[in-house]
């Protein structure tokens, strides 16, 4: 008995591949195309809870400094479209906007990023100003303890105010971004986050954890939570590859300011 192939197609991917072959690229490109990165997603209920509170998008909106210097509304919008897509803002300890004054904008949900200060008495000050203005967590930023060397600043001269929830002295007087001593105490240690921990009934989260052992330490001293972050690498140090990269199916998914560009990166790490 004599065996052969079939040359025809006979099912829809071969039907496709057919496809391809046959037209001109731009009119099958039109056919076959599908948004940005052209996967679906629109049935996957991506609800989930975070340190207790429901939010309807697993991403929350990370610390960064001075968003009035991006637009006059500042974190006031910011907070407005987490809220608008049931997520969580974390006001960063460079807000251009007081802490009050953003909670009492919305009713939505807002955790506080601080370091490890120097300054015990102010930081105290932040963690009960964050908890009477109902902030419902406290990141304690860990990664960004030395100055980093960013040279796109040093070539522009940028320089900037401090956040307004800084004691008022020099709050208006520009100085030059991330200068030594601004924020975190570079001698800072476990010990200053276990005290943070102890100094505030808010859920603490430790922002820039890399390792698994450093995850354990955090959990040691008493962190309700870590995020992994790859601030302290890319935009402190450079050089290093990002944590979520080493997980992420798309190769540029992620930034050399270490932010990714594609939600749907999310969804690749995943796999
Ligand atoms: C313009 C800018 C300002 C930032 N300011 C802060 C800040 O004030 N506090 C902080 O903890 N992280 C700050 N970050 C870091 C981000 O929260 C985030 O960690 C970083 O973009 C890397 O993303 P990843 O943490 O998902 O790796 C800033 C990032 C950018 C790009």
């Amino acid at each position: 008995m004599s065996m052969s192939t079939s040359a025809q197609p006979i099912n829809l991917f071969e039907f496709e591949e057919l496809a391809r072959e046959r037209l001109p690229k731009e009119e099958y490109d039109y056919i076959a195309g599908g948004a940005t990165d052209e996967i679906s997603v629109d049935a996957i209920d991506l609800s989930t809870t975070v340190l207790g509170t429901k939010v309807r998008l697993p991403v929350l909106i990370a610390p960064c400094g001075g968003h009035k210097r991006a637009h006059p509304d500042g974190e006031i919008a910011t907070y407005r479209a987490a809220t608008a897509c049931g997520t969580i803002f974390a006001v960063s300890a460079n807000s251009n906007t007081s802490f009050e004054d953003l909670a009492k904008t919305g009713r939505g949900h807002l955790w506080v990023q601080l370091y490890p200060f120097r300054d015990k008495a102010m930081t105290q000050d932040w963690l009960d100003r964050a908890k009477d203005a109902g902030f419902e967590a406290v990141i304690v930023t860990l990664d960004s303890q030395w100055p980093p060397k960013r040279e796109r600043n040093i070539r522009n001269n940028y320089r900037r105010t401090r956040g307004v929830n800084y004691p008022k002295a020099n709050a208006e007087t520009p100085r030059p971004a991330g200068r030594a001593g601004e924020g975190s105490d570079p001698a800072a240690t476990w010990k200053d986050l276990e005290w943070i921990k102890s100094a505030t009934e808010l859920p603490v989260v430790a922002k820039g954890v890399l390792t698994g052992e450093d995850v354990e330490l955090c959990a040691e001293v008493g962190a309700d939570g870590v995020i992994v972050s790859g601030q302290g690498e890319i935009r402190n140090l450079s050089r290093r590859r990002h944590p979520a990269r080493r997980r992420c199916r798309q190769s540029d998914c992620v930034r050399r300011n270490g932010c990714f560009h594609r939600a749907t990166a999310l969804l690749g790490s995943r796999r």
